[in-house]
C-alpha cells in the first residue's frame, strides 16, 4: 500500500449558533491516496460540506487530525492555512461565480490575480479549456455559457494551480443527468490524468459510482466506504 496523501483522525466538527451545539462531522476517520477519485454521499445536513470544508483547509475541526502529505492542517496559523489553500486545494462548488467560504473581500482579491498573469498562465488556461471542450469559449463571458460548460470551467480553474487535492461539491446538482455524468467524467479523466486526488460529494448515486470508492455519511457519522465502478 503507497502512503495515503490524506489521514483523518477522529474528526469533528460543532457548530455554535445561537446557542445551540450541532454536531455536524462526528469523529470520522478514514485515508486518501494520490490519484483516487472519491465520492461523498448522504442525506441532507449529514455533514459532507463540513467534512469537505476542513478537508480545504476552510473550516477548523473542533478535534481530530488532517493530515496531508505528512503535515498537519487542522491546527495551521491563519496565514499558513491560506497558504495550503491556494498551493495544495483546487475547489469545484455548486455556486461556482463565489467561494462561499471566503469572505467578499477575498472573493473580490482572487480576480486580482488576472491582471498580474503572464503568458505562461494564460497559456495553461487556454489548454485547460482545451481539454475541457472549450476551446471555442475562452473568450466568452460566464454569463453566456450554459451550466454544463460553466461547470467545465469551474474543473479548470480548480486545475489550474496544480493542486494536488480537488474538492468539489454537489458540481452537477443543477445539470440533468446526461450533461451531469458528462461533467464528472470530464473531472475524473482530468484528475486521473494529472494523478489528482479528488473528492466529490453528491446527491446522485449514479455520480457517485463513476468513483473508485464512495463514502457515506449520516448524521456527521461516516457510516459506510463502498466500491465504486471506477474501483481496479
Ligand atoms: N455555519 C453553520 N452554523 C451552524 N450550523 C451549521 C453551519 N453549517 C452547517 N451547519 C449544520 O451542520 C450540519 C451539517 O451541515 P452540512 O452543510 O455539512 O451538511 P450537508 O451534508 O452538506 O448537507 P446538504 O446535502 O444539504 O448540502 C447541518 O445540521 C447544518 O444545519
Ligand atoms: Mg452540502
Amino acid at each position: 500500500m503507497p502512503e495515503p496523501l490524506v489521514s483523518v483522525t477522529h474528526l469533528t466538527k460543532t457548530y455554535e449558533s445561537d446557542g445551540n451545539e450541532v454536531q455536524a462531522v462526528r469523529d470520522v476517520s478514514f485515508s486518501m491516496e494520490a490519484g483516487e477519485f472519491l465520492a461523498i454521499v448522504g442525506p441532507s445536513g449529514s455533514g459532507k460540506t463540513t467534512l469537505l470544508a476542513m478537508l480545504g483547509g476552510l473550516l477548523t475541526p473542533s478535534s481530530g487530525s488532517i493530515i496531508v502529505a505528512g503535515r498537519e492542517i487542522s491546527t495551521l496559523p491563519p496565514r499558513a492555512r491560506a497558504g495550503y489553500r491556494r498551493t495544495t486545494v483546487g475547489f469545484i462548488f455548486q455556486q461556482l461565480n463565489l467561494f462561499p467560504y471566503l469572505t467578499a473581500r477575498e472573493n473580490v482579491l482572487l480576480m486580482r490575480a488576472i491582471g498580474a498573469c503572464g503568458p505562461d498562465a494564460t497559456r495553461q488556461a487556454d489548454q485547460l479549456l482545451a481539454e475541457l471542450g472549450l476551446k471555442e469559449r475562452a473568450n466568452t463571458q460566464v454569463s453566456r455559457l450554459s451550466g454544463g460548460e460553466r461547470q467545465r470551467v469551474a474543473i479548470a480553474r480548480a486545475l489550474m494551480n496544480d493542486p494536488a487535492i480537488v474538492l468539489a461539491d454537489e458540481p452537477t446538482s443543477n445539470l440533468d443527468s446526461v450533461r451531469g455524468a458528462q461533467v464528472v467524467r470530464m473531472l475524473i479523466d482530468e484528475c486521473k490524468a494529472r494523478n489528482k486526488l479528488t473528492v466529490m460529494v453528491t446527491h446522485d448515486r449514479e455520480m457517485a459510482d463513476m468513483a473508485d470508492r464512495i463514502l457515506e455519511m449520516h448524521d456527521g457519522h461516516l457510516t459506510g466506504v463502498l466500491a465504486g465502478s471506477a474501483a481496479g
